[in-house]
């Protein structure tokens, strides 16, 4: 069976080494560098530069747990640059390493569809080779989305990836959007004294996440000196003295801010421009390629995982379906289901999900419980000085399933898989408290949070 996998990010490499693993024969195609957006220029980076800022911050407020330091503590940008550069080189050295461990060829170039069986691969030195395939999987992802503002193509007009790379650390950051990568690049570059305002069109900020924890988080950032614009219109961009001025309308009328740079967040669009896909009657909609569970476009043999499909726009994601279309590619039966999806954003504390949040439970008309700890009853929070988040459980109310859960907190980002299990598994309340949590950790307030549903929590005063 000769697979051909387009694009090499966490979608397409995970497709191809397990399609590899079942006996396929492989070529996997990328254009640029292996690993795509994630380990590139998406989360891998950005997470590099924010444990540099976390640990700044961290250093900052190293008084208040005894430490103290002598003399001053600068940032040195270049070696922020340098060390991403050096995690990101190593993943990728692994991903090339794997891929060949598993006999995938990796072809560098351009593919695009000639038919439903061919693929032809433009490379760097021009030369080009058409392969024919069995089946095919797409999984060529996404590129940010700059909206039609005046002005976006300015100099210092940046979006994601520009923001990764720039030479010096700005002086003040304006951020057209309060989603996910916005309060990310937030919390990177506030904690380095960059002054940072975000503009949001929304009434809030983070739309998918429960909106009692985008309010906390809100609250934080703003607490920390990021100054908040919600409900505004951006209407333009335009050059003034000190690099860039964003003009917007909102409640108080028309307002402007400037800055040295101006980060655009808006969201990304799916990047199958040159495939060729629909000119080989691939089906899209709204430039996303359709699929069903199984990954299968409408075309026979031809598959599509990641963010082209726009289904949930997460490198886990990606990865998952990339196994689901491998393995179906390869004789098996399997389906993807998002219900168990665990969503994070890196901000400090950290805040991860699952499930349904309140907003959903209510839109669906669900007879629902909530039950919330606060960090601050928390042990091992305390001591790590951080004492302003929550759990906050989702549970359905005659069976006192689990259906959603909330954390605001640190680690909440590997205590999350928990959650991710219990509602795969159609756990119960009970089966969180009867399970044993060690002590201290922050994964004890998982349980009482839990506790919490029934106003059984041990901790703190149930009302
Ligand atoms: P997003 O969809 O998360 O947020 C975009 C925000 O911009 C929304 O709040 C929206 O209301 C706002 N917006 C849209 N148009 C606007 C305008 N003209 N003016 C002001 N605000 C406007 O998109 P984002 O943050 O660009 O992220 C793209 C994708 O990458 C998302 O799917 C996200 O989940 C993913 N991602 C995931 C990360 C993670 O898992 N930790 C990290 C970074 C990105």
């Amino acid at each position: 069976m000769k697979l051909v996998v387009i694009g090499g990010g966490p979608g397409g490499y995970v497709a191809a080494i397990r399609a590899a693993q079942l006996g396929a024969d492989v070529t996997l195609v990328e254009k640029e560098a292996l690993g795509g957006t994630c380990l590139n220029v998406g989360c891998i980076p950005t997470k590099v530069l924010l444990h540099s800022s976390e640990l700044l911050e961290e250093i900052r407020g190293g008084e208040e747990i005894g430490i103290k330091i002598d003399g001053k503590v600068t940032v040195d940008w270049k070696g922020i640059q340098n060390r991403k550069s050096n995690v990101v080189n190593k993943l990728v050295s692994g991903v090339k390493g794997l891929l060949a461990v598993n006999k995938v060829k990796v072809i560098k170039g351009t593919a695009k569809f000639k038919a439903k069986d061919t693929v032809l691969i433009t490379k760097q030195d021009g030369s080009s080779e058409k392969i024919k395939f069995d089946n095919a999987i797409i999984a060529s992802g996404s590129v940010p989305f700059i909206p039609p503002i005046e002005g976006s193509k300015l100099p210092g007009v940046i979006d994601s990836t520009g923001a990764l790379s720039l030479e010096n650390n700005p002086k003040s950051l304006v951020i057209i959007g309060g989603g996910v990568i916005g309060v990310e690049f937030a919390s990177i570059f506030n904690p380095l004294g960059c002054k940072v305002t975000i503009i949001e069109m929304l009434p809030y900020i983070l739309p998918p996440v429960d909106r009692e924890i985008s309010e906390l988080t809100k609250t934080k950032l703003v607490s920390e000196g990021i100054d908040m614009y919600n409900n505004c219109k951006v209407t333009k961009i335009e050059e003034s003295k000190d690099g860039l001025k964003v003009l917007f309308t909102g409640d108080n009328g028309e307002l402007s801010v400037e800055a040295e740079k101006v980060l655009v967040a808006v969201g990304r669009r799916s990047n199958i421009v040159n495939l060729e896909a629909e000119k080989n009657d691939i089906k899209t909609e709204r430039g996303f390629i359709l699929v069903n569970d199984k990954m299968e476009t409408n075309v026979r043999g031809i598959y599509a995982i990641g963010d082209c499909t726009g289904k949930n726009m997460l490198a886990h994601v990606a990865s998952d379906q990339g196994v689901v279309a491998a393995e179906n590619i390869m004789g098996k039966n399997k389906k993807m289901d998002y219900k168990t999806v665990p969503a994070c954003v890196y901000t400090k504390p950290e805040i991860a999900s699952v499930g349904l949040t309140e907003e959903q439970a209510k839109e669906k008309g669900i007879d629902y419980k909530i039950g919330k700890f606060p960090l601050a009853a928390n042990g091992k929070s305390l001591i790590m000085g951080e004492n302003g988040g929550i759990i906050k459980f989702i549970t359905d109310k005659k069976y006192d399933e689990v259906l959603g859960v909330h954390i605001f907190g640190p680690r909440a980002t590997d205590l999350i898989t928990e959650a991710a299990l219990a509602i795969r598994l159609e756990a119960t309340v009970e089966e969180i408290v009867s399970t044993v949590h060690a002590h201290p950790t922050i994964g004890e307030a998982m349980r009482e949070a839990a506790l919490a549903v029934n106003k059984e929590a041990i901790h703190m005063v149930n009302r």
